[in-house]
């Protein structure tokens, strides 16, 4: 090689820098045609962006299509910690980032195809939470990791939810997981006929006697994993309104948990949950740490309810949630990062 070749080489962006550079211009066609050269997709640059984020910041549906169908997963973080939908929103790019949801969706679903017969060890991710200390410190409950189990900030969201289960004095509702009991405190001031309050952790359990949530009129605690009580949360229903928020839970515990409440059990003539009127909903921190993993979740839970024969509206809250620098102190992991909250009612659906 010559010396101006050796030059002209150093001075040339490689095949890679070209096709991130042509992600960006949303340039489709220049994409495919440095592929096909050879240009390797699965490439970061120096802060982790991969061909997915540029195509995001772009714009470009073809060229986010292009990348995603070569195999680019929806879900790459930067080292920021931003996805590609991070991106594709930052610039306005609303049909970009509904390219990626449904990416995610796909995904999703595949994954939990493919996952269907393996052996889950979540059931233990929830019994070691509850085999360990809780603590109780000022604004919030942690865990003995520190995890946020429950924090203050949640609080005009717990108000919110509260009123959306209890739309009319003499309801008699169901809590699960009390953890901070914000929630229960607003439900009891709406004159509630029953109040039933299931809790799994011994410490939390201890808390509310010691605070004396036994002795007040309406209350009913069922102590104990709601997996494991369902047959005594029947007794006391139907209920008019239903919350649910555990810990150390995920979403299949919380797909089967609307397998309980929205099914006929056992002869039972009507399920858990009132029908035709009953409401339902829960804390949907889903995928809370990332906007478009949240979006994807949302979508999944709505649909996975409507063949349970329930409708879900998500209600934005967005000007209930403060936060400072303040608010994670003290926490292993911030699990709300976004700033808009989709407040889930869910409803019988009607014929
Ligand atoms: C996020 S906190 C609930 C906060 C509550 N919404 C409030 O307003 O303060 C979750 C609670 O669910 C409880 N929990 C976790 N797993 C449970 C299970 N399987 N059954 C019942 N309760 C559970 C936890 O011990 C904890 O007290």
């Amino acid at each position: 090689m010559s010396d101006i070749d050796k030059e002209q080489e150093s001075t040339t962006p490689s095949k890679e820098a070209q096709l991130l550079a042509a992600c960006y211009e949303g340039d489709h066609k220049k994409v495919k045609g440095l592929v096909k050269q050879g240009a390797e997709i699965f490439v970061t640059d120096g802060t982790g962006r991969t061909a997915l984020h540029f195509a995001a910041a772009s714009g470009d549906v073809e060229t986010v299509r292009f990348v995603l169908e070569s195999g680019v997963p929806w879900n790459s973080l930067d080292v920021g910690n931003y996805t590609a939908g991070d991106y594709a929103e930052n610039d306005g790019h609303a049909d970009a980032y509904n390219e990626l949801v449904q990416a995610g969706i796909r995904a999703e679903l595949v994954l939990r195809m493919l996952n269907a017969d393996s052996v889950s060890n979540e059931k233990a991710a929830n019994e070691d939470y509850l085999s360990q200390p809780v603590e109780y410190s000022g604004n919030k409950l942690v865990d003995a990791e520190k995890n946020g189990v429950m924090m203050s900030w949640e609080a005009p969201l717990m108000e919110l939810h509260a009123q959306a289960i209890c739309p009319s004095a003499g309801s008699t509702v169901l809590n699960v997981g009390f953890g901070m009991g914000i929630i229960d405190s607003a439900l009891q001031k709406l004159n509630l006929k029953k109040h039933v309050i299931v809790e799994a952790h011994p410490d939390v359990y201890n808390h509310m006697r010691e605070a004396g949530w036994h002795l007040k009129p309406s209350v009913h605690i069922i102590f104990g994993r709601w997996q494991d009580k369902l047959d005594e949360i029947q007794s006391h229903g139907p209920y008019d309104g239903i919350f649910f928020d555990t810990f150390g839970e995920f979403y299949k515990d919380l797909d089967d948990f609307h397998r309980a409440i929205f099914s006929t059990r056992d002869g039972e003539q009507v399920p858990i949950l009132n029908k035709p009127n009953g409401i339902y909903s829960f804390f949907n921190g889903l995928g809370g740490d990332h906007k478009l993993f949240h979006d994807v979740y949302c979508h999944i839970a709505r649909a996975d309810l409507l063949k349970l024969g329930i409708t879900t509206e998500y209600v934005q809250a967005s000007s209930d949630i403060v936060m400072d620098e303040e608010t994670w102190k003290g926490v292993k992991r911030p699990y709300w990062m976004i700033k808009s909250y989709n407040l889930p009612i869910c409803k019988w659906q009607l014929n």
